[in-house]
C-alpha cells in the first residue's frame, strides 16, 4: 500500500535501519522496486527526480503509474519527488499525493537557500508532506555531490532549525552516478551529524559505495539511502544480455520483463545490505 514517507523514514531512524529510496524512470523500475521490496518483506520509497520528469515531459503520467504500483504493492511504499528546484513541480507532486519532496536550493547562497527552503517546508507541512533539503556549500559550489565536500554538523543543525525541514541530505564522501565502487565514506562524520541533527540524514549518490560501507553508514546513523545508477546498471545490463542472446527479438516485454526481474532481485539484495528488512 501507499504510505506517508515520514512513516517509513521515522521508523527507520528510530530503529537504525536504512530507508531505501530508489529512482524510477520507467514503470518497470517501479514494478521492479516494489517486487524486490515484497521479496525482502521491507518498506521502500519510490522517487521521481525532476530530471526524470523532464524526460517524460510531465510529472503526472509517470507519477500516476508509480502511485498505482505503490498502492498495489505487498509492503509499505512511499512516493517522493527527488531533486526538485522548481516549486511549481513541488506543488504538483503534493497535489498528486506524494508523501514527500526534496527541494534542492543548493545552487543558491546560504540566506536565499534558507528562505526558499523554509517557504517550501511551510507549504508542505500544511499538507502533511515530509520535506528533504540539502545544505549546499557556503558560496554555492557543488553541494553534497562533490566527492570532496563535507557537511559541518553545527551548520547542519542550524540549517535544519532555520528551515524546518524533516530530513537533510549531507555530504559525507559520495557523489552522483558513480559506476566504480570507490567512494570513501566518512563514518565518524556520519556519527557526528547524527548526534547534532535532530532529523533523518539522507545519503545521495549511494551507487558508488561498497555494500559493507552502505551497511556501516546505516549503523553510523544514516537513514534515507538514495540509489539510482546501480539499478540502471543492472537493468541495462540485463537488457543488453537478453538482446545479445536473441538478435531476432522484437517484443519489448521479453527484454524489459527480463530486466525487471533481475532488477527486483538486486533491490531485494540491497534492502538486506541497508538493514531495511525486519529482524527475524
Ligand atoms: O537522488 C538520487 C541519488 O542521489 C542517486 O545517486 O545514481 O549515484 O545512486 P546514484
Ligand atoms: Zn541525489
Amino acid at each position: 500500500p501507499l504510505v506517508p514517507t515520514g512513516a517509513i523514514v521515522g521508523a527507520a531512524r528510530a530503529r537504525r535501519r536504512g530507508a531505501a529510496a530508489f529512482n524510477v524512470i520507467q514503470i518497470e523500475h517501479a514494478q521492479a522496486i516494489t517486487a524486490g521490496a515484497s521479496q525482502a518483506g521491507a518498506p521502500v520509497i519510490l522517487q521521481l527526480s525532476q530530471n526524470a520528469v523532464r524526460y517524460h515531459g510531465a510529472l503526472r503520467p509517470i507519477a500516476m503509474a508509480a502511485r498505482a504500483v505503490a498502492e498495489l504493492a505487498g509492503t509499505p511504499v512511499a512516493l517522493h519527488l527527488d531533486h526538485a528546484t522548481d516549486t511549481g513541480l513541488v506543488h504538483e507532486a503534493v497535489a498528486l499525493g506524494f508523501g514527500s519532496v526534496m527541494y534542492d536550493a543548493s545552487a543558491l547562497g546560504y540566506e536565499d537557500n534558507v528562505a526558499a527552503t523554509a517557504e517550501v517546508a511551510r507549504f508542505c507541512h500544511d499538507q502533511d508532506v515530509w520535506v528533504e533539503a540539502e545544505l549546499g556549500e557556503i558560496g554555492g559550489k557543488d553541494g553534497v555531490h562533490a566527492p570532496g565536500a563535507r557537511t559541518d554538523p553545527g551548520e547542519a543543525a542550524a540549517y535544519v532549525a532555520a528551515t524546518g525541514v524533516d530530513g537533510l541530505a549531507v555530504a559525507v564522501g559520495t557523489s552522483h552516478a558513480m559506476l566504480t565502487r570507490d567512494a570513501a565514506l566518512d563514518l565518524p562524520l556520519i556519527a557526528a551529524l547524527r548526534e547534532a541533527v535532530p532529523v533523518p540524514l539522507v545519503l545521495h549518490g549511494s551507487s558508488g559505495v561498497a555494500d559493507a560501507d552502505l551497511t556501516a553508514a546505516v549503523d553510523a546513523g544514516m537513514t534515507k539511502i538514495n540509489i539510482a545508477t546501480q539499478l540502471n546498471k543492472v537493468f541495462t545490463g540485463a537488457v543488453r544480455d537478453r538482446l545479445a542472446a536473441d538478435p531476432a527479438l522484437v517484443d519489448t516485454r521479453k527484454y524489459l520483463g527480463a530486466a525487471r526481474d533481475v532488477t527486483a532481485a538486486e533491490v531485494a539484495r540491497l534492502l538486506g545490505v541497508l538493514r531495511s528488512t525486519p529482524p527475524e
